[in-house]
């Protein structure tokens, strides 16, 4: 997988599909290529370097480096931008040695990708320096045998004598110079990963996070792909890390035309003391190309997030089918009314009950109590173990709500520490939700952290945690770091929450933990290597979930996504959509409620029933098969279709947006089936060969009424 060509001083990484060469030309490491499988590197002899030619620049600014760095004036966005002790930003980095072993090594403090055997995959690790200033660079490079993702990090190593400033370190890579379209996945709360896609300016595109998360506005995500690629064919390549943090994700055109494109810290709330002696690690990067457009994206990072992402005990069973009493009813329960809707759950065969926020400290509205993190017996009379232990004994798990990395001014936490909060001493602290970011780059409010939620986990069989983090930095700083480090809180804080996270998860390990962020403000890789699943959004209503699912789709397996039923009309947009629409929307992700069943129709409940049984029916498909957008609902009306497929069967789901009278014949055309194979789908009374499906397509019936679904199942017969 992983070559170096002694004669030609080139590495070849080389994947099932894809190749990645640098060659190294007068000891700088360039970028030679990335793109479709080459057999080997003797495409050395192609490699030109632009502006060899006479030229204004000098030859060395126009050079893809694997690294740029500011050296004889180069212009463009650098990779790495060290300030060091005499104040200058100048780094001339040069190849020093390299190895190449089997498997992948664990980043420290980091979360990364990993592999289960030493088998599974090859890595590469290149070391440069800066002799002037003693600053070692060493780079990382994971080829995986059954996945086309490359994983690339990089480490910093400060030998010199002393300490100097990381300003940026971006993971970047030029691209062959054409025309691009940049894809990206905008948002905010209750709008998060809408699929945008623009053609990439002459200039500088970036998107990113100050927010102190990757956050709803935008995601750690970048894919460049020419103007012809479609979801079934066609160039992309594509980016993301694996990292929770504030980020930045650009394509950098500069004068030559071919885009580097970069994925890393956003250097506004980002710098590092590297101290004598002192290593930094930098989060990993998620490289993917693919000549087979979206839907070939999304068949390499889908089994990669679930395989080599995600962990632990629920990596690959079954995710349950839960019901989430947030939406039926706020704040206002207590132990009775709980259980009612645990065991109307349990009677159409809900397996997990969450007990979501308000049931600790004297919390009614969410005014106080975060960081009082015990049980409020006024409300969960006879406490959590009662509740949780009667919710087994109607069959089911019990889970329960967190939002561990925060403090309520009114709390008991606050008083005792109101300086364990993220401040600026002497200015506001600035509330959102009436609430406050703990400070968790300092250790003992890490351990306070662990500790509480611990002990909560303890006394109460709680079988799953829904992990919560209702607000973004304003006031971002840490109190005790000194004035020079203060830009490093951001970081600090995310290796805290990394600490606390492997922490609580090594100490729970069948516990399941999904991640939530007002939503899905928190949606990436990073925090997936601990929680393997993630509520997707606030916005519950079935016709605006379908382009928020569509587009987290597009990296993000349907494993990862939480996706619940809720009550109309919708809590959020006040729209009424069919019961049956909501549980087909629902389908797409981590089925589950949001409502209290007591309230249902007995129409209604007996649909509930039913998509129950077939959720349990069909999830390993849903949550494991191979997943393709057949239809965007971003272009399309919002109307949308998708299609999941493994050995047993194929579910195709079509979600129809509006009626409209005399309506033209549509059809959606199914894709990866057999051409001579032959599939039936008995509800539909349907048999015809996997060529037809995908030739002519599934002909949508005359819908009357808005927000109608269709289900399709086809197994192959022969
Ligand atoms: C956030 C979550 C919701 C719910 C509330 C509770 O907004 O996204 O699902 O848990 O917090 O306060």
């Amino acid at each position: 997988m992983i070559y170096f060509d002694e004669q030609k001083q080139v590495f070849h990484l080389q994947g099932n599909r894809f190749s990645y060469q640098m060659k190294i030309v007068d000891g700088v490491l360039m970028h030679m290529y990335w793109g479709s499988r080459l057999p080997s590197c003797d495409g050395d002899c192609l490699f030109t370097l632009a502006g060899e030619a006479a030229s204004f620049d000098l030859p060395f600014n126009r050079r893809p480096r694997e690294v740029p760095t500011q050296e004889k004036g180069y212009f463009g966005r650098r990779a790495l931008d060290i300030v060091n002790s005499q104040g200058d930003d100048v780094l001339s980095l040069r190849y020093e040695s390299h190895i190449i072993f089997s498997g992948k090594k664990a980043l420290a403090g980091l979360p990364s990708s990993y592999t289960e055997t030493e088998e599974e995959a090859q890595t590469l690790e290149i070391t440069l320096a800066d002799t002037f200033l003693n600053i070692q660079v060493v780079l990382s490079y994971t080829v995986f045998r059954d996945l086309d993702v490359l994983a690339r990090s990089m480490r910093v190593i400060n030998n010199g004598p002393d300490a100097v400033t990381l300003k940026d370190l971006q993971t970047a890579v030029c691209l062959p110079y054409d025309q691009y379209e940049a894809i990206h996945l905008k948002g905010g709360w209750a709008k998060e990963r809408q699929a945008m896609r623009t053609p990439l300016p002459m200039g500088h595109f970036t998107i990113q996070s100050r927010r102190g998360a990757s956050g709803h506005e935008n995601n750690p995500f970048l894919a460049l792909v020419k103007p012809e690629t479609t979801e079934f064919s066609g160039e992309v390549y594509a980016m993301t890390h694996v990292y929770s943090g504030s980020f930045s994700a650009s394509a950098d055109v500069g004068m030559d035309l071919a885009p580097t494109m970069m994925m890393g810290f956003c250097p506004d709330v980002f710098s590092w003391q590297l101290n004598p002696g002192e290593t930094f690690q930098g989060p990993e990067a998620l490289l993917m190309y693919t000549k087979d457009g979206l839907n070939g994206l999304s068949a390499l990072s889908h089994p990669f997030i679930r395989r080599h992402i995600c962990r632990g005990y629920w990596r690959d069973r079954p995710r349950p089918v839960l019901i989430n009493n947030w939406e039926a009813t706020y704040f206002d329960f207590n132990a009775e009314k709980l259980y009612n809707i645990a065991k109307k759950g349990a009677e159409i065969g809900c397996e997990l009950f969450v007990i979501d926020d308000g049931w600790f400290g004297k919390r009614n509205t969410d005014n106080c109590s975060l960081g009082d993190w015990v049980v409020n017996e006024n409300k969960v009379e006879g406490g959590l173990k009662k509740l949780a232990e009667r919710i087994e004994s109607l069959g089911m798990m019990c889970g329960l709500w967190f939002e561990p990395e925060m403090v309520s001014p009114d709390s008991d936490l606050y008083r005792a520490h109101p300086d364990w909060c993220l401040h600026v001493p002497g200015r506001e602290r600035t509330q959102a939700r009436q609430q406050l970011i703990l400070d968790l780059s300092r250790k003992e409010v890490q351990d306070y952290i662990i500790e509480s939620v611990s002990a909560v986990l303890r006394s109460a069989p709680i079988s799953y945690v829904k992990w919560d983090m209702n607000r973004n930095m304003t006031e971002g700083f840490s109190c005790v770091l000194p004035p020079r480090q203060k830009m490093e809180t951001q970081h600090r804080y995310m290796l805290g929450l990394y600490r606390v996270l492997g922490e609580i998860t090594a100490r729970f390990p069948r516990v399941l933990f999904e991640s939530c962020s007002g939503g899905g403000g928190r949606f990436d890789c990073g925090i997936l290597c601990f929680m393997p699943q993630t509520w997707t959004s606030d916005d519950t209503d079935a016709a605006e979930r379908v382009k928020i699912q569509y587009g987290t789709s597009l990296l993000y397996p349907c494993s990862s996504m939480g996706a619940h039923v809720s009550a109309v009309p919708n809590h959020q947009t006040g729209r009424s959509t069919p019961f049956l629409t909501r549980c087909h929307v629902a389908m797409g992700g981590n089925f589950g409620f949001e409502l209290d069943l007591n309230k249902l129709s007995d129409e209604d409940l007996q649909c509930a029933k039913e998509a129950v049984a077939m959720v349990k029916e069909l999830r390993g498909t849903m949550q494991q098969g191979t997943y393709a957008r057949l239809s965007n609902p971003m272009t399309n009306g919002g109307s949308a279709a998708w299609q999941f497929t493994d050995q047993e069967r194929i579910i195709v789901c079509i979600y129809h947006h509006q009626a409209a009278a005399n309506q033209p014949p549509q059809s959606i055309r199914l894709t990866g089936l057999e051409e001579d194979a032959v599939y039936h789908d008995e509800a539909h009374n349907l048999t015809c060969s996997g060529a037809a499906l995908m030739g002519m397509g599934l002909p949508l019936p005359y819908m009357r009424g808005d927000f109608k679904t269709l289900l399709y199942c086809f197994r192959k017969i022969s």
